[in-house]
């Protein structure tokens, strides 16, 4: 679905990404975990073409799709759901959904139910302020507001950052039920012991390298990974 080759990511003279080539394959969940710093968000702004690559191609099904834009790469059914959630505060829940199908032209309701059902707390909130929504009910909406695109991978970057565990816990289902529903997913996670229990495949990133690959079950029995990642 997914190929990343060479790909070299510089800001202003310094390389934050090194020269990484991984594969996302069709229908999986991929999980890249690494420390503060390491690269991941870089990564996947890159992806979606929001910062220009130094070096390397990424192609999308057989396309290349490093140079094109931001809106394009999102039209070809490639999305993310950026760090920090990033909602319209001033908006409510259904603007904010409305904007993620800003590039299609063919009628929401179908898409609006499916993320009504996904989250059928978006549904009772739907006029509600988003900036109004708990921190859990946001990373909801981010999601759903990247659903609407219809993508048929989603990137999400730490959508567990700063919730409850058992909200997090709602997080990680839904991400399997996006994923059962046929949609590919890329997952960045500090919370690599979560992230790596759902994933069929892991890598590792560590200032700017890929440094280890598996299965998920494969990294969470890792020595290297537990000591690093799993604090244990
Ligand atoms: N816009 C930017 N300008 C300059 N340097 C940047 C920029 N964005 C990121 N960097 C640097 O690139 C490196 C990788 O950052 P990145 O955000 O990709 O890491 P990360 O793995 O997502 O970390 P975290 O887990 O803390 O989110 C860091 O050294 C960071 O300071
Ligand atoms: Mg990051």
């Amino acid at each position: 679905m997914l190929k990343i080759d060479e790909l070299k990511v510089s800001y202003g003279g310094i390389e934050a990404v090194k020269g990484i080539t991984f594969e996302v394959p069709e229908r999986k969940i991929v999980t890249l975990i690494g420390a503060n710093g390491a690269g991941k968000s870089t990564t996947l702004r890159t992806i979606a073409g929001l910062v220009k690559p130094a070096h390397g191609c990424i192609h999308l099904q057989g396309e290349d799709i490093t140079s094109l834009s931001p809106d394009r790469i999102v039209s070809k059914g490639l999305t993310l759901v950026p760090e920090g959630r990033r909602v319209f505060p001033d908006l409510t829940v259904l603007e904010n959904l409305k904007i993620g199908a800003y590039l299609r032209t063919d009628s929401l309701e179908d898409d609006l139910n499916w993320v009504y059902d996904l989250f059928p707390r978006l549904k009772e909130r739907s006029w509600q302020a988003a900036g109004t929504l708990s921190g859990g009910e946001q990373q909801m909406l981010a999601v759903g507001r990247a659903l609407m695109s219809r993508p048929k991978i989603i990137m999400m970057d730490e959508p567990s950052l700063g919730l409850a565990p058992i909200v997090v816990k709602g997080i990680f289902d839904i991400i399997q039920e996006i994923n059962r529903q046929g949609v590919t997913v890329l997952l960045i996670e500090q919370n690599a012991n979560m992230a790596l229990k759902i994933a069929d495949v892991g890598y590792v990133l560590e200032t700017g390298r890929i440094s280890l690959t598996g299965s998920g079950r494969e990294l969470l029995a890792n020595e290297a990974v537990k000591k690093a990642y799993l604090g244990s």
